[in-house]
């Protein structure tokens, strides 16, 4: 799976976007950015957060990773066991495939914020239930007031229907723009990167969906 497939014909060459996310991929030793003050209070709270039973099987929680002042913040559905292990979401192969993504939209992985819907993993990567996702929420909403995001870019099912409180199916969902519970904070939805490692055939759908992303961001700034 290369990220050519994501590249627009006029975007940058294939190969030096490859090597970025080569370099991405290698870069898991650089120490995490300095949080400001606010978030670092949340961060700090996520980390004994005790609110749910999660809180017995996890290694850590993963509260969030990138650009405080970011316009994007991508939202997950939940840390998986790479992800529990570092500290820090979308770090296995379908993080690799999500900064991917991103760069294709001519984003940077550390330009974003990235953060799931629970900040725990669920014992054998199970979807989260509802009471785990009610127990997290407002840490969610608190990371969007102090980021005060643009635009969000939801991916995946789980991540879509609980941020929306919809139980539209997905593909419903897509090329739709939507708003972030009482604000005026666009929503957008794509298919989760690990659907894709499954099902390569949808990249061309998700390259659409990044494009309405795009054009939607632009209408804003
Ligand atoms: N899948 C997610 O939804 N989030 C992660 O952090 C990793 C995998």
């Amino acid at each position: 799976m290369g990220v050519d497939v994501w590249l627009d014909k006029n975007t940058a060459a294939s190969a030096s976007v490859r090597s970025d996310v080569e370099q991405h991929a290698a870069s898991e030793d650089k120490p995490a950015p300095l949080l400001p003050e606010g978030l670092a209070r949340l961060a700090k709270q996520v980390a004994v957060c005790q609110q749910c039973s999660l809180h017995e099987s996890r290694t850590q929680t993963v509260f969030g990773i990138g650009n405080p002042d970011a316009d994007w913040l991508v939202i997950g559905e939940a840390p998986g066991a790479d992800e529990d292990r570092q500290g820090e979401p979308f770090v296995g192969r379908a993080g690799r495939l999500l900064n991917s993504m991103l760069l294709a939209m001519g984003l940077q992985r550390e330009q974003v914020f990235i953060a799931n819907i629970l900040k725990c993993r669920p014992p054998d990567n199970r979807d989260p239930k509802p009471e785990e996702v009610l127990a997290c929420e407002s840490y969610l909403r608190q990371q969007i007031e102090l980021i005060k995001p643009k635009i969000i870019l939801a991916v995946g099912r789980i991540a879509a229907q609980n941020l929306l409180k919809l139980e539209t199916p997905i593909g419903k969902m897509r090329g739709q723009r939507y708003q972030y519970p009482a604000s005026e904070l666009p929503v957008i939805v794509t298919y989760h990167p690990a659907y894709l490692l499954r099902s390569p055939r949808e990249k061309r759908k998700v390259w659409e969906d990044l494009k309405f992303a795009m054009q939607t961001y632009k209408a804003l700034v």
